[in-house]
């Protein structure tokens, strides 16, 4: 029963990928959204941030900041293969960044290391960006109340 469930769940994998890679989505954004590499929670983060977009999909940002560097994020996502992808691959580019650097990122940034996603996907991008920037302001904010 076990060898068939795997087997079945592979066949399920290879069956998105297809439909993906058809729809638009590059190998590097399908492997993305597949393994989803930084998905989860930081349980002692410095910031936990949540945004949801006009699409109605919800995302949440944990972010492990010190002295002014991000040292780690993770992100819960609640929405499509684009969100999952957007927000995994966000994560690659602000790991070890200081916060001052990170905040220029933008969604020309994400989309060229996903390399392609499908048009009607762009707002995704925009979300993932989005609820950083959001994280970033927060914890700003409350580090300012702090001093
Ligand atoms: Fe809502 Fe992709 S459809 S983030």
């Amino acid at each position: 029963m076990k060898g068939r469930e795997s087997r079945e769940q592979k066949q399920d994998a290879a069956l998105i990928e297809k439909m993906l890679a058809g729809s638009g989505y590059s190998q590097r954004a399908i492997r993305y959204f597949i393994e989803k590499p930084h998905m989860g929670e930081i349980p002692d983060a410095d910031q936990v941030s949540d945004l949801t977009g006009t699409c109605g999909d919800t995302m949440r940002i944990w972010l492990k900041i010190k002295d002014g560097v991000i040292q780690d994020a993770r992100y819960q996502v609640i929405g499509c293969p684009g969100a999952v992808a957007a927000a995994m691959a966000l994560v690659d580019l602000i790991r070890g960044k200081k916060i001052k650097d990170a905040r220029k990122l933008n969604d020309g940034d994400v989309f060229r290391l996903l390399e392609n996603l499908p048009d009607q996907k762009n707002h995704c991008i925009e979300l993932a960006v989005k609820t950083f920037q959001k994280a970033l302001n927060d914890y700003t904010q409350k580090t300012k109340q702090q001093r």
